[in-house]
This record gives C-alpha cells, sequence and structure tokens, in this order.
C-alpha cells in the first residue's frame, strides 16, 4: 500500500530517494517523506500530500544532507493522512529512523508496553513502535536492535532503518521489497520501478530476511541473523517502461500498450501452432483428478476470473467457480486436493489474495497462479506460475493487467480443454489462429473508438451509470462499471441483464444511463428486449456492439463498436474501449486519473 525506498552511496541520497518515491507514488500519495543520514545526525522531510510537496519543500532534496537514506510515499492506515503520521518517524533519542510498509497488527500491545517503559508518541501510527522498539533494543550494535526488534512484530512489513551513525537496514515479511545492486551505490524498493534507472540486478528478499547496505556491498541475514547467499536477478525490462512515454497518464499509455502486452503474454506460448507454459504442465494422472476449478483474486483480477469462468466451463466442462479472496480467506470453504485454484494477480502481493491462497493450498489445493511480478509473494507461494508479461503497470486502475489475465484464461482453458480430449482438431487451430489475430483487433478496438472522448464529453454529465449485459458481456460489464467509478467517482454499477426486472429497474428513469453490452450474439435479441425495457423508463443507452451489427443503431442512443474475434476472445475487445469511455469521463470531470482518491495500485494490507 504504501512505497519505500532505501540508498546507500557516495552522493546525496535525497535527490535519489524523491525520484525512487516519484516512481512509487502509485502505491499510496497521503504523505511523503525522507531521512538521511550525514554519519552523525538523522534529517528528515516529510509534508502531506504528494511527493511533488516533498520535492518542492525541500528543493529536490538538495536542502536534506547526507549519503544514506529511506524514503516513504504513504497510503494512510493507521492516523490520518497529516504531516505528523507522514513517515519516516524518529526513535525519542533521534538514532533512529524508519519507514514502513503494511500494517504491524500487535502495535497497541507494543505501544502499551513502550509508553509504561517511557516512551512516548508523537504519531498515531503503527509505524512509530518500530523506531521505539529500536532504541530500546539498542546496545551498541544497530544490527542486533533491528533483529531483536523485527522478533516482536506481528504482521506484515517491509522496514528501512536508518542509524545516526549512517548505517541502513531492510526487513521484510509479507510485504514486498526488493534490493538493488549498483556500482558504489545500493537501494532497496518496494518495487523494481524505483530500481530500473540504477540497475537491473536485483535480489528478491524472501520474509523473514533483512539485509544491511553499504555503498559498497549488500549481506543478507535469515531471521536469525545468519548471512545467506542469494541469487542475483535481472530484471527484464528497462526505464521507459515505468515512464509515460509522451502520454499525458500512465493509465492511457498503458490502454494503448495493451496489443504489445497480448502479444507478449500469448505468442512466446504457442510453439507450431500448440500451446505450451513453461512453468506449467500437469501429467494425465494429475489432469483427470481435478474436479473443479476455483478462481480466486479482488477487484479487477477477480473480473478477468468471470470471463475466465464461461470460456472454462464452456470448453472443458468443469465446473469453475469465482470466489472474492477476500471472502474465500474467512469462508471454511469445502476444498481438497482435487481442486485446482487459480489465483489471479497482476502485483502478487495482495493481501487478501496470499490469504486465500494459503487458506486453500493448506486443504489440499493445488495452485496455479497467474501474476504479472516476477518474484512476488503470490508466485513464490503457488505451485505453477503464468506470468502474464503485461511490464510494469503505474495506473491505479488496471488496464493491461486485466486483458493478459483475460487472455492467459483463455489459453488456459483451449490447454485444458485440448488435454481433457474434449476438442476437436479444427476447433483447436481456429482458436490458436485467433490468438494470434488477436493483438490486430485489439488495436482495431482502439483505432475505431479514436473519437470516443466526444462521447465522453456528452455522457459524463450522468451520475448512475448501470452496466448490463449477458454471459460473456455481464463478465465484461463489472471491470467496465469498476473502470469508471474507480477514477471518475461515478456511481457505477453491472447487472445481468436478465436481473433487472427483479428489483434494480426500479432505479431507472429519465436521467440514468445504461451502458447496455450487446456482443454475445446467442442471446443478442433478449439484450434488445432489455434495451426497450429500460429505454421505456426514460433511460439514455450506449451500447456496446460487434462491427457490422446495423440492428442496434435504432434501438440505442449511441453506439461503441468494437471487432469481431472469435466469440470467447469477444471480452478483450470489449474492455478496450470501455477503459477508454472511462479515461475520457474522468479526465471530462477533472479527476486525478492515475491518483484516484482513497485508492492505492497495490493492497498489501487487509
Ligand atoms: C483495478 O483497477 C483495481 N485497482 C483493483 O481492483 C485491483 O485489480 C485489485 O486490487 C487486485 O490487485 P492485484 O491484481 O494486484 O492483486
Amino acid at each position: 500500500m504504501c512505497g519505500i525506498v532505501g540508498f546507500a552511496g557516495t552522493r546525496e541520497a535525497a535527490p535519489v530517494l524523491i525520484d525512487g518515491l516519484r516512481r512509487l507514488e502509485y502505491r499510496g500519495y497521503d504523505s511523503a517523506g525522507v531521512a538521511v543520514s550525514d554519519g552523525a545526525a538523522i534529517n528528515v522531510a516529510k509534508v502531506k500530500g504528494y511527493v511533488k510537496n516533498l520535492s518542492d519543500m525541500t528543493h529536490d532534496g538538495a536542502d536534506i544532507r547526507g549519503r544514506i537514506g529511506v524514503g516513504h510515499t504513504r497510503w494512510a492506515t493507521h492516523g490520518a493522512p497529516n504531516d505528523v503520521n507522514a513517515h519516516p518517524h524518529m526513535s525519542s533519542d533521534g538514532r533512529f529512523a524508519v519507514v514502513h510498509n503494511g500494517i504491524i497488527e500487535n502495535y497497541a500491545l507494543l505501544r502499551q508496553e513502550l509508553t509504561k517503559n517511557g516512551y512516548t508518541f508523537a504519531s498515531d501510527t503503527d509505524t512509530e513502535v518500530v523506531a521505539h522498539l529500536l532504541e530500546m533494543y539498542y546496545d551498541g550494535d544497530a544490527r542486533r536492535a533491528v533483529m531483536k526488534a523485527a522478533s516482536r512484530l506481528e504482521g506484515s512489513y517491509s522496514l528501512g532503518v536508518i542509524c545516526a551513525d549512517g548505517r541502513l537496514f531492510a526487513v521484510r515479511e509479507q510485504s514486498p521489497l526488493i534490493l538493488g545492486l549498483g556500482v558504489g551505490e545500493n537501494y532497496f524498493a518496494s518495487d523494481v520501478a524505483a530500481l530500473v534507472p540504477h540497475t537491473k540486478n536485483v535480489i528478491y528478499l524472501d520474509d523473514g530476511e533483512f539485509a544491511e547496505l553499504t555503498p559498497d556491498a549488500i549481506t543478507v541475514y535469515d531471521v536469525r541473523g545468519r548471512a545467506v547467499e542469494k541469487p542475483v536477478s535481472k530484471v527484464a525490462w528497462d526505464v521507459e517502461a515505468a515512464e509515460k512515454g509522451g502520454y499525458e497518464h500512465f493509465m492511457l499509455k498503458e490502454i494503448m500498450e495493451q496489443p504489445a502486452c497480448f502479444k507478449a503474454t500469448v505468442e512466446p506460448r504457442i510453439k507450431d501452432g500448440r500451446i505450451e507454459f513453461e512453468n506449467f504442465d500437469l501429467t494425465d494422472e494429475e489432469l483427470h483428478d481435478i474436479n473443479r476449478i476455483i478462481i480466486t483474486a479482488c477487484g479487477s483480477a477477480g473480473y478477468a476470473g468471470q470471463v475466465g469462468r464461461y470460456v472454462i466451463e464452456e470448453l472443458c466442462r468443469v465446473p469453475v467457480s469465482v470466489e472474492l479472496a477476500s471472502e474465500l480467506r474467512y469462508r471454511n470453504p469445502i476444498i481438497d486436493r482435487h481442486t485446482l485454484l487459480v489465483v489471479i494477480s497482476q502485483s502478487g502481493e495482495t493481501a487478501d489474495t496470499i490469504a486465500a491462497l494459503r487458506e486453500c493450498k493448506a486443504r489440499g489445493a493445488r495452485v496455479l497462479a497467474i501474476v504479472n511480478v516476477v518474484g512476488s509473494t503470490i508466485a513464490k507461494l503457488a505451485d505453477h506460475v503464468i506470468y502474464t508479461w503485461a511490464g510494469p503497470e503505474i495506473a491505479v486502475a488496471t488496464t493491461k493487467g486485466y486483458t493478459t489475465q483475460a487472455a492467459v484464461l483463455d489459453m488456459l482453458a483451449i490447454w485444458l480443454a485440448d488435454r481433457l480430449g474434449l476438442m476437436e482438431k479444427e476447433r483447436y487451430d481456429a482458436l490458436v489462429e485467433a490468438l494470434h489475430a488477436m493483438p490486430g483487433q485489439i488495436q482495431r478496438a482502439i483505432d475505431l473508438n479514436r473519437g470516443i472522448h466526444r462521447l465522453a464529453k456528452k455522457l459524463c454529465k450522468y451520475n448512475d451509470i448501470y452496466f448490463i449485459g449477458r454471459n460473456l458481456d455481464y463478465a465484461v460489464c463489472m471491470e467496465g462499471a469498476l473502470k469508471l467509478k474507480e477514477i471518475s467517482y461515478i456511481f457505477a454499477e453491472a447487472y445481468a441483464a436478465g436481473e433487472l426486472k427483479h428489483g434494480t429497474i426500479a432505479l431507472v428513469e429519465q436521467g440514468s444511463l445504461v451502458v447496455t453490452l450487446a456482443c454475445y450474439e446467442p442471446l443478442f435479441d433478449k439484450t434488445m428486449s432489455n434495451i426497450e425495457e429500460v429505454k421505456a423508463r426514460g433511460a439514455e443507452v450506449l451500447a456496446v456492439a460487434l462491427e457490422g451489427n446495423r440492428k442496434i443503431l435504432s434501438k440505442a442512443d449511441d453506439v461503441i463498436f468494437v471487432p469481431r474475434t472469435d466469440p470467447l476472445f469477444n471480452p478483450i475487445a470489449q474492455i478496450v474501449p470501455l477503459q477508454l469511455f472511462a479515461y475520457y469521463v474522468a479526465k471530462e470531470r477533472g479527476c486525478d486519473i492515475d491518483k484516484p482518491k482513497n485508492l492505492a495500485k497495490s493492497v498489501t494490507v487487509e
């Protein structure tokens, strides 16, 4: 939820830290701060609001001197977003400064204990206990203090700690933290986006590990303080991938990248016309042992799962349910070794999804993760991983993350149906051919809707928007509505079109906009009847239909056309103009598109 960075080098730390925070700002933007050490004392600057406020306040970091430091950009959990609760937090003696991502679950008890011992608290945060614990355990050895303090913490945390004498530490427990190896300087960050301007050589810390960084070396320790050898990995993408590249917003850039991301995700997995996954295969026995599939995820990843459910059930005739991870984790689910659990996550760090994964794995499920971030917690915990090769996704509202997840689910369905002996060769070949064509179709979905900003200008006045559709169209409605609400703050909700008359239609009246997805042709006429029903109650209708469909023109007030693909892949082409529509509506309404209020990119706390 928050972003943390650390730097040890021979140049000034603050400008490097602030640049890193800018690159992590998608993780939270309630406040920002840095603490640097000049070898004798710690200098801190922190302020409510965007990283820009911090940068303005410190003249881009020039005002705070020191060559070792930590930085933080906050998504508030404990304590209001203000200057005092902003990180870093200091120990009372000024010896330690701490930044933290995650939640210290036992902070209330620790705070009580520390208060009894005479420590006073300046903030309402859970993090401040760490600074005082460090002071309490310091006996001349900062490393020992870090280890002892960490051993008292429960919950999820990645911590950055500096000591006034110039020592720098990073600690990881159930919260992402990556170390970067430079030349004469070293770094850590919550995400590689802050590391790639400096280095592509990284070390993924595991839970329970901590590290000390100096300009010349990184030493990693296990929970008992024994040095451990860690492999060095190479980050596959470069700095441009995490920058806007001339676009006004990351979201627009990421929408436009979708043809390329789809291709990067799909093409390497098709060899001689056959689908093969590099890290996922099952024996025939294992395959036939599976009697149900549960897909679990949060938000858009769950909505990609809804698309996957229709496609897998259609092709594989295996029962599939899609479960919200936040519910599944507490539901005492009926799961055993015959269950294939498909876990979907762009970040690979979503707390609820991780908890649901652990819960189901403990009950015997085989776990397949569909993840975008290499080395993330979900990727590590799963039995098998299929990566989406979407590249870094910075905008809080996911776009290319969602379409590449849907792409992997489509491939998985075809692969599974084939392995189960349920697919004729002709159909298999046709679907693989259709997959190859999809990057072009996604591009066409963009090109057909170059004028969508005009539609957005006309329709941005609506405050209640209903998305309706049937079958795969309904699955897309869920994501279309979420895109709109999260960035434009318009009330938007998805309903199965056939369900409307069981209650929700009571809300439809003049002044309602009903976005009707009408691409699922077997039920097209039924969806047309739903259009009649809402129009009869005064609603305006914006339809999404397949190119060449003339019938829709007489029914809907406005139409977004999308190219014809294989019907199973329609959702991917359909969502693209809906992403663009949400983007331009939000822009018309003057919203901060890449940093929507109350949200953060990756929800690493419960
Ligand atoms: C999507 O636009 C949202 N920001 C959000 O719903 C997101 O999809 C969800 O939090 C899951 O994230 P993940 O894919 O990183 O697990």
